[in-house]
Formats: structure tokens, sequence, C-alpha cells
């Protein structure tokens, strides 16, 4: 149970304490050790009257009890004068229940101008003026904890209390703001709507029901909220009998009911109306920015996209058939996009290629005899077939976009792109994963100029809050992330973005105003504009072209990324890079703040022309090639079995003399497997390297692969799990 909640050396201020609630509390901080201010008016429930004998009775019985306690008569109203006899009494005040309650009950239309401004002059007034009083001090102290009233006929309404409902719940708003407030200085303020026994409750409720509740049961959860040690601040809690609960609010997804230059017609609420109020997916924002942001962004997808309202047809197939299944395999409408040098130059400046480096010139001047594109443009043409609409129409997808993140890329390049051309994108989703708290898209673009494919993108798109659909976690078609190596990087460039990067680089194509409109980053929770992601990835993807492959774009075959947080435009990237054959990982970090933007990314590159990967620098035969020939032979009858007890497919790296002399890659996942030279040609599960030797030793069972491993003779990446599935392989398989 931990050490008992102690308040020695506190100075709590319980209003209203003469009696009910404000009574238990004020007798509970006083048995803990807390120096009490017992503030009671001493009228009667309605407001009418005071007097000193409430606060009076429960300051001699704490004192009685060896308690430290000070009455005040004072109305709340009058929050100035409360505190201060905190501070003469105590010299400080840490902890204010804000307790004092009054009752008017009448119905709606009864209810005079006196008993609505009285109700609200003691609950949301009182409260404020004391809290105001007692806030500066608080703030000096760089400590405080802040209790409000409410109930639950605010939070929910009752009839005959229009007066109470409004100001209670009036008191969950400016809990709400000073929880806001009050953060950065220590100052925690929570909000209770108790249920309990009192003389304002004994006229409603039975005699027996009056003696459970007791006020006893509510005032453990307030001295825990106003203890040092809670860390909870904004919460609102229901309170009573020995229960407690938290309550939060949730939203649902919603509907966009208006085109682009459209008004909304009440029509259109109309039609949606069953989707507005649709809870499935239900999203729980719990500030202003995620609330405000995703509305912001609706607005900019209402201008970006062509037609975003979902016809009433298809938003009935929708909403029949929510399984997202029915989405994977949907391919969106082809997109043509042409461009010329100019597109190319403008990318490469925004993704910070420079006159200062005269290396660079061949991606800015069109008149060099090796004008080239920067391989990373693909992400360019890609986005495009997305952005130009398609995404928010998909069918059994009836998903949030406001809510999207972009969390990874892949890029494969086919061939090096034309200077200037055009190029038609095939986007198709193809798969979508459920990740709890939100799911996750799974989007391939194929590129074609003409016939021939030039590249491949893969966007993992992250929709926050529509996970928990009961669907799968991972998928075989997505291009995994890889952890970077954990030695020292073996080779870091330094690269400056200008406070003109964002606005550069979304000349692109990518107009989404979070990059350039102050107000509108604000709205989405953001200091100031943020650099795109996918235009750090263009710098770093530079970085590693420059560093290890002397800007050949000939060489960039492919890159993975994740995004892991945001650039302010003017921070200086760091590309670190570690070189593993031909694979380059890297991570980009921010200079001034340390923070990695992109992880677990790497780029693969082709080797220099007239070094093909498969020929060892020494030049002679491989023993592994026989083996793995074998393996290839032997399959061919027992592959399908083989197959269902793997289900996996990897790499080899075989090194001779410390440098790779051959890929290979047994599949042992698709179709009835398969074994050929070079890399995997889609995803990889487990890569594998070990020197021809040792590979030998391990196939003639002369070394053991667990041994092997743990010795660092043979280094496995990714699923290291599966490579135990290989002793089954090797040793069955490719006995010679
Ligand atoms: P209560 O009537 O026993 O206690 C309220 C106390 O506030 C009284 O002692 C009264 O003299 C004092 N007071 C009234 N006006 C004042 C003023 N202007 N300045 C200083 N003191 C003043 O009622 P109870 O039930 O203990 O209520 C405490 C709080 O809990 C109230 O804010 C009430 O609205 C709230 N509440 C209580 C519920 C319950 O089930 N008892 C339900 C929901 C909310």
């Amino acid at each position: 149970m931990g050490s008992p909640l102690r308040f020695h050396g506190r100075v709590v201020v319980v209003t209203g304490a003469g009696g009910g609630l404000g009574r238990a509390y004020a007798l509970a901080f006083a048995e803990r050790g807390a120096s009490v201010i017992v503030n009671d008016l001493g009228g009667d429930f309605r407001g009418v009257g005071k007097g000193s004998l409430a606060a009076d009775k429960v300051v001699e019985e704490i004192r009685r009890k060896g308690g430290k306690a000070v009455a005040s008569y004072d109305s709340v109203e009058a929050g100035e004068k409360i505190v201060k006899t905190a501070l003469d009494a105590f010299g400080r005040i840490d902890v204010v229940v804000n307790n004092a309650g009054i009752l008017r009950d009448r119905s709606f239309s009864r209810t005079s101008d006196e008993d609505w401004d009285l109700v609200h002059r003691v609950h949301l007034r009182g409260s404020f003026q004391v809290t105001r009083a007692a806030w500066d001090h608080m703030k000096r102290q760089n400590y405080g904890r802040i209790i409000m009233t409410s109930s639950s006929a605010g939070i929910y309404g009752n009839f005959g209390q229009a007066n109470y409902s409004a100001a209670k719940l009036g008191l969950l708003g400016l809990a709400n703001t000073l929880a806001i407030e009050g953060r950065k200085n220590n100052i925690h303020c929570n909000t209770i709507a108790p249920n309990a026994g009192s003389r304002m409750t004994e006229t409603i409720l039975p005699e027996d029901i009056i003696q459970a509740l007791k006020p006893e049961y509510v005032a453990p959860l307030v001295l825990w909220l106003c203890h040092e040690s809670c860390e909870e601040n904004g919460g609102l809690f229901e309170v009573g009998a020995g229960w407690i609960g938290k309550l939060r609010w949730e939203r649902t997804l919603g509907a966009i009911v208006r085109r682009k230059n459209q008004s909304v017609t009440p029509e259109a609420v109309k039609a949606n109306w069953k989707k507005i109020c649709d809870f499935s997916n239900a999203s729980k924002p719990q500030s202003i920015q995620e609330s405000t942001g995703s509305i912001i962004e609706i607005l900019h997808k209402l201008d970006s996209e062509e037609e975003i309202l979902p016809n009433p047809t298809s938003h009935v197939a929708s909403t029949a058939s929510p399984g997202f299944a029915s989405a994977i395999g949907y391919k969106l409408p082809s997109y043509f996009s042409a461009y010329t040098e100019l597109d190319t130059i403008m990318y490469a400046l925004g993704v910070g290629a420079s006159m200062k480096d005269p290396k660079d010139l061949k991606f800015l001047y069109e008149g060099s005899s090796d004008f080239s594109c920067l391989p990373t443009f693909g992400v360019i043409i890609a986005q495009k077939s997305m952005t130009s609409g398609g995404l928010a129409e998909i069918p059994g997808l009836p998903i949030n976009f406001a809510k999207v993140l972009h969390g990874e890329q892949y890029l494969q390049i086919y061939k090096p792109f034309p200077r200037a051309g055009e190029l038609k994108s095939e986007a198709v989703i193809a798969d979508i994963l459920d990740k709890g708290s939100g799911l996750v898209i799974i989007l391939d673009v194929y590129s074609y100029s003409g016939k021939e494919l030039i590249c491949y993108s893969q966007y993992s798109l992250f929709v926050v809050g529509s996970g928990g659909f009961g669907g799968k976690r991972t998928s075989e078609k997505i291009k995994v992330a890889i952890a970077t190596p954990s030695r020292p990087p073996d080779a870091v460039i330094t690269d400056y973005t200008s406070l003109n990067q964002a606005a550069l680089y979304r000349l692109s194509g990518d107009w989404n105003p979070l990059h350039i409109d102050p107000n509108f980053a604000n709205l989405a929770g953001f200091e100031k504009p943020i650099l795109h992601g996918l235009c750090t990835f263009g710098f770093s993807a530079r970085h590693v072209l420059q560093k290890f492959a002397d800007n050949d774009v000939s060489r960039f075959k492919s890159i993975k990324a994740r995004f892991a947080k945001p650039v302010y435009p003017g921070q200086t990237l760091q590309t670190e890079m570690w070189k593993e054959d031909n694979r380059i990982h890297f991570q980009t970090k921010i200079q001034e703040t340390g923070d990695i933007v992109i992880s677990n990314a790497y780029v693969d590159l082709l080797p220099p022309s007239g070094i093909p990967a498969k020929k060892h620098p020494e030049g002679g035969e491989l023993q592994s090639t026989l083996v793995f020939e074998e393996i290839n032979r032997r399959l061919k009858d027992v592959g399908k079995e083989v197959v269902k007890k793997v289900n996996a497919v990897f790499e080899w790296h075989i090194t001779k003399g410390g440098n790779t002399a051959a890929k290979w890659t047994i599949d042992l996942k698709n179709g009835s497997g398969k074994v050929y030279q070079g890399p995997a040609e889609g995803s990889t599960d487990t890569t594998i390297i070990i020197s021809d030797e040792d590979f030998m030793e391990v196939v003639l069972g002369k070394l053991d692969p667990q041994k092997a491993f743990f010795s660092g003779r043979l280094k496995a990446r990714g699923n290291i799990m599966l490579s135990q599935k290989l002793q089954m392989i090797l040793k069955d398989y490719s006995k010679l």
C-alpha cells in the first residue's frame, strides 16, 4: 500500500467546511498533519443568513484531536480575505478545496434572476475569487493543488437545477484551463462530482441512502488529488459510496458534409446524420490542439482535394461493411504527373542541394553534362497520386483522414529519373494493420514511364485513434525499418536548413499549410510551421548519396526511413551513417536538440558499375555457392512442406576476407520456395552475415549456428529468432 500520505507543513483552505463534505475534508486533512482553514459563511442551504458557529465547531473538533485549524467566516465571494486568513495564521497556502455551495432549485421557467445569480456567485465566482487569491502564492512557491467541486447535475443535467447545472459545469471549464496554466508551476487542478449525504441532499434522497453515502467516502479522493506525490492534473472524477470513476470526452469520427467551394446544406447534414453520430472507432481528444487540429486538417483537405464528400451510395456501402479488409487491394485512380528540369531543380533546392558544394551543380544546373534528378524525387511523383484525391474515397475505409500521420517511407528506384517526362502512378492499398492506438495503411505506389517501372514507393500512414478493430498487427507486405548499428557512426554530415526551407520545399507539391502558416501550425499544436518529413528524408538521402556513392544517382537502389519527430526550418540536420556492404544505415538528428527525427533508416546502394556484388574481390570461387545451388535443387521436391514449416525469407551475405563476396536469398515463405543469388526481391525476415569458410563449417555440422552467433562469427539482423529454423534447413537439405 506504500507509506501513508501525509500533509505536514501544508496549509489547506477548505471552503464551506462547516458541514457536509467540507467538514469531512477538513477533518481528514488535519488528521494527516495539514494546517487547515475551516471556511464557512454559516448560512442555510439556500444561501440565506450567516454565522460563525458552523466553522467554529469544526475547528474545535480538529483541535480536540490535536490538529491545527483556524476558522474563516467570510463568504467565498471575498476570496482574498480567506487566503489572507491562511497566510496570517500559517504563512503560506498549498491547497484550495473549493467546496462551498448552495441550492436554489426551481424549474427553469420559474428561475428568478436572483436564483440564477446567487448560485453562480457562490459556486462559480466564489471558486474563482478564492483560487485567484491563492494563485500567485502558489506560483511563487512552485507548488499548489486545487479542487473544483462540480456535480452530476452539471455533467448530465437535472430537472429543476438549470442555474446549478450551469454553474457546476462552468467550474469544470475553469479547472480545465487552470490545469493548463498551472502545469509549469506544479499547480494541479482537478474536479470532482461527489455523491454524499448532507443537508443539501437530505431533502432529495431517502434517509437510508443518505446514511450510506458518507462524506468520509469522498474525502480520500480529495486528499490523494491534493497530495504532492499525485501527478493527476485536469482530471474529472465522479465519486461516492466508496467508488471512484474518471470521465473523459469522446468524439465520433464524424463526417465531412461539404465539397470544395460549396456551402454546407442542411440536407447534407441530414444525409450524414448516422455517420456524424456513430461512435464506432470514436476518438478521445484530450486537448484543444488535438480537437481543433483535426478540424483545421479537414479544411486543408477540402482545399487540396477535388472532392471529399462521399456520395450517399458510397456512404451507405461503407457503413454497411465496417470491416477494413474490403479496402485491401483497392486501387486508387491512376495519376499522371508531368515534370520538367525546373521541377527537379526546385526539388533539389528544397532538400538542400546548394551551390556551396560544387558537386551539387549536377542537380541544380540543367546545362551540366551530368545533370541528374535526385532519386528521392520519386516520393513527390508518388505522393501526387494520393493528395490529388482518391485516398478519402476508399470503400470500406470509413476513417478520419484528418488524423493521418506519415509513419514510414520506402522508395525503390528501378531506373534513374529522366530529366523531364510524364509518369503514371498506380496506387494500391497493400494492407491495413491494427496497432491498437491507431491503424496503419500500407499504400504501395508504382510509377511508370510508359510501360517501364521507374520507381516503387511504400507509404505507411498511421491513422490516430482508428485502431482496435481486431485486425492483424503486422504484414509481410511492409518494408521493414532496420535498427542502426550500435557502434559509433562511420560518417556524419551536418547540414543547415534555412528558415525558408519548408517554403521552398512545398513548391514541389506538398501544399499543407502546416508547413507555412503560423496560425495553422499553432492550431495543430506546433510552436511554428514544421518542415516536411519528406524534406528531411530528401536531405538525408542526399547525404548518403554524397558520402558513399559520389552523387551517382544510378547507384541509388532504395531507401527506408521512419519519421520520429518534427523539425523546424532553421534547425541543423545531422545525418549519421554506418556502412555495411552496400547498405548504408542512417539516422538523422537535430544538432541543436539531439532529437532523432528519422530513425531505423537505410539506403541500399548498387555496387559501382563494373564491380558486381556477387564476385568477391579475390575473384575465386566460393564454396558456399555449391551449397546454395544444392539447397535449391532439393527444394524442388520438398519446397511446399518446408515453406509451411519455416515461412520466412533469409538473405545471406557471404563474406570473404572481410568483404561481402556474394548475396543469396533463401525464400521459404512464398510458393514452394526458391533460392537465388542476390538480395531478396521482396522483404527479408532475417539477414545472415557469415564468412564463406564458417558457412561451410555450419553446413558440415562442425560449427553450431547458435554458438557461431554468440561468438560473433555469424551475424543476424531482422527477426533473429527465425534463424533458429536455419539449423533445420541446413541439416535436412544441404548434406553434401
Ligand atoms: P452542505 O450544504 O452540507 O455544505 C456546503 C457548505 O457551504 C455549507 O456549510 C454552507 O454554509 C457553505 N457555504 C454556502 N455558501 C457559502 C459561501 N458563500 N461562502 C462560504 N461558505 C458557504 O453541502 P454538501 O453536500 O457538503 O456540498 C458540498 C459541495 O459539494 C457543494 O459545492 C455541492 O454543490 C457539491 N455537491 C454535493 C453533492 C452531494 O451529493 N452532497 C452532489 C454534487 C455536488
